[in-house]
C-alpha cells in the first residue's frame, strides 16, 4: 500500500490530544513505564515541541509519538518515545509511519541524532543502531543491548559519549513531589 492509500492519516499533535495520548500510553506500557531510566529523563520535562506527532483515522486515535530533549555527555540529543499503537491496530505499518514522520521532522528541526531504549530488529527499520556498549548511560539500569541510535547529521553517533541527562527541567519538583510554587 502506498502513503497515498493508507486510511490513516500522521499528523501534528495536538494539546487537545493530550489525554487520549496518556491513556495510550498506560494501555500499551502500563504504569510500570514510571519506574523505568528512560521515564527520568521525562520527569518534569515537557517533550519538544513541534515534534509530538498521532495517527488518526476518521476521528479515532491510532498511534502516538513523542520525543524528549536530552544532553550526551555535552551534546544535545533526543530521547524517541513513547512509541505506542493501539493494539487492534498493531502491523499496518503506523509505527514506523509514525517514527518517519519524527525523525524527518527532527532532521527538518537541526536536532543532531536521536537515541532510543527498545528492540533493535523494529528499530532498524528505520535506521537505528545500537551503540557500542558501555558509550552512553542512562540514569538507571538499562540493558545495553537496547540502547540504539541514529545520526541525523553525518557521524554524530560516534562521538556520542557520557552520561544522559535531562536537557533542561520545565516542571520543577520540590523533594515531598510538590511542584515548585
Ligand atoms: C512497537 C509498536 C509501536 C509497533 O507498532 P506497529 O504499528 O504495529 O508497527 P508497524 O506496523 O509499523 O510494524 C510492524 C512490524 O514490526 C514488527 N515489530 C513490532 N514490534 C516489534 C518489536 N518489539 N521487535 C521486533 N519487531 C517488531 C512486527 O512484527 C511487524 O513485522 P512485519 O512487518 O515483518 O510483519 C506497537 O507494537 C506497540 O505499540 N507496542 C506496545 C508499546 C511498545 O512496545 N512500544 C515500543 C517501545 S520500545
Amino acid at each position: 500500500m502506498t502513503p497515498r492509500e493508507q486510511p490513516w492519516q500522521i499528523r501534528p499533535e495536538h494539546p487537545q490530544d493530550a489525554a487520549l495520548v496518556e491513556a495510550l500510553n498506560e494501555a500499551s506500557f502500563g504504569h510500570g513505564r514510571f519506574a523505568k531510566s528512560a521515564y527520568r529523563l521525562r520527569e518534569g520535562v515537557d517533550p519538544v515541541a513541534g515534534l509530538g506527532f498521532v495517527a488518526a483515522e476518521e476521528g479515532d486515535l491510532r498511534g502516538s509519538i513523542r520525543f524528549w530533549p536530552v544532553v550526551i555527555g555535552m551534546e544535545k540529543s533526543l530521547l524517541l518515545g513513547p512509541l505506542a499503537v493501539q493494539s487492534d491496530q498493531r502491523g499496518r505499518g503506523i509505527g514506523i509511519a509514525l517514527m518517519m514522520r519524527g525523525i524527518e521532522e527532527a532532521r527538518a528541526q537541526g536536532h543532531a541524532s536521536i537515541i532510543l531504549v527498545g528492540d533493535e530488529s523494529y528499530y532498524v527499520r528505520v535506521g537505528f543502531a545500537a551503540l557500542p556498549p558501555g558509550r552512553i548511560c542512562f540514569p538507571g539500569p538499562v540493558d545495553q543491548a537496547r540502547i540504539l541510535g541514529l545520526s541525523l547529521k553525518p557521524n554524530v553517533l560516534l562521538t556520542l559519549t557520557g552520561e544522559v541527562r535531562r536537557a533542561h527541567i520545565d516542571h520543577p519538583i520540590c523533594a515531598d513531589g510538590a511542584p515548585v510554587a
